[in-house]
């Protein structure tokens, strides 16, 4: 449909701006794993699987899913409750669901501030959202947390910095998902992982054994409709062919992105109130020991610094998100604009998603967010090509930055 007006075509770098981070082999094995469910040869009875693992550790279905079981059922409706300024839009859809009062942080690059004209006794809970790939210093929060011992703290861990880094002595809870493009991942699935608080740990076990199980069927149709975004996403080769088929029906390489990522978000929008399969439960058990998880974490970084390594001085601050230097598996950048920047690199070869993941908690810190998109997944690309994409963002905010009200440059 859209067609370049300015610039010939290069050829496609096959690489989407996501990936199915467990990998082709241990698809296959969840896929089993389902199967074997669905043909009654899983293993025990259904009603001996808990979600109650070491460390306080609680499984679910997905991560909303405890968050959405904290917020209906422990917080009542005056409760004021202080945010930092950023939320996956599930959080932020299901905060404002209920009418309670959101307070909203400052923010000082990668500092949250204390609200001005409050204290720690005006809150019932805090809910912080970790992004970019790093965790937000907010030491003042641990006094706050001293000063009123009711204040309940929920992390939401999904994008933060290494998955050992998380801080016990924050909150009550971090948050964490294991969907198909996050780090660890099941293929579905997510916990928390509770610090201090044995009740809130035994409310969220209770709660969550209470819900219907996610049936063996749903857990396996779920995995094998999967098979194709593991084709595209995580083969060059099925990604190249997908993109010329979707050419000869007249989609534009923007245009194609953005249609099949929204026909299959990685995630349910609805009805994510059930209890995880035993399939899923032993996915998510066969994922392992972490640390497997946190060198390809840290390959995130590398892989960023690599590419921030060639953007120019003049155009850092324009590029990277709110300053940061880290990364989780979403390569976050930000453009001039969306459409021309977007066509641009199109041009280039380089396929771009709109951002899709967080929404601003109130207008004062949207431009934040303004003209965010994906760039494809660093983890599986050349030098080379990281490269080539280094210099069509520069050449995007040097021919369109001018439409930035104050560019960085
Ligand atoms: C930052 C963040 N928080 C929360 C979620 C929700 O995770 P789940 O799909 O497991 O509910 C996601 C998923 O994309 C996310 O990226």
């Amino acid at each position: 449909m859209e067609r370049s007006t300015t610039t010939p075509e290069e050829p496609l770098i096959p690489v989407v701006p996501a990936y199915v981070t467990c990998g082709a082999l241990t698809f296959l094995w969840h896929l089993l794993i389902a199967f074997l469910h669905l043909v009654g040869l899983g293993g025990s009875d259904p009603r001996n699987w808990s979600v109650k693992r070491p460390r306080n550790v609680v499984l679910s279905q997905s991560c909303r899913c405890i968050f959405a079981l904290i917020w209906k059922n422990w917080l009542k409706p005056d409760d004021v409750v202080l945010i930092s300024p950023f939320h996956h839009h599930s959080f932020i859809r299901m905060m404002r669901s209920t009418g309670n009062k959101l307070v909203v942080m400052d923010m000082d690059g990668q500092k949250l501030l204390p609200p001005k004209g409050y204290q720690a006794k005006d809150f019932a809970a805090v809910v912080v959202t970790q992004m970019l790939g790093r965790d937000y210093d907010a030491a003042w929060l641990k006094a706050w947390r001293a000063e009123n011992k009711d204040l309940l703290i929920i992390e939401d861990r999904v994008q933060g910095d290494l998955i050992s880094k998380e801080d016990e002595t924050f909150a009550d809870i971090s948050l964490y998902s294991l969907g198909q493009d996050k780090i660890p991942n099941a293929l579905g699935g997510g916990y928390g992982v509770v610090h201090n608080n044995p009740r809130l740990y035994d409310f969220l076990v209770r709660e969550i054994e209470k819900l219907p199980f996610e049936s063996a069927w749903e857990r396996f149709s779920f995995i094998l409709k999967k098979l194709p975004t593991l084709l595209i996403y995580n083969s060059r080769f099925g990604c190249f062919l997908v993109e010329r088929l979707l050419r000869l029906f007249g989609y534009g390489r923007t245009a194609a992105v953005d249609n099949y990522r929204k026909q299959n978000p990685g995630f349910m929008h609805g009805g994510y109130f059930i209890r995880p399969s035993p399939a899923l439960i032993r996915s998510i058990d066969i994922m392992g020991d972490l640390s497997r998880w946190e060198v390809m974490q840290e390959r995130c970084n590398v892989q960023y610094s690599k590419f921030l390594d060639q953007i120019p001085k003049r155009h850092l601050d324009n590029v990277r998100v709110c300053g940061s230097d880290n990364s989780c598996c979403y390569f976050f950048v930000k453009l001039p604009d969306l459409d021309e920047s977007r066509q641009l690199l199109a041009n280039r070869g380089i396929m771009t998603i709109n951002n899709q993941t967080f929404l601003p908690a109130e207008d004062k810190v949207a431009y934040h967010l303004d003209n965010m998109c994906t760039l494809p997944t660093f983890l599986t690309l050349t030098d080379e090509e990281l490269d080539a994409i280094a210099h069509a963002m520069t050449e995007c905010w040097d021919r369109f930055g001018h439409k930035v009200a104050n560019p960085k440059a």
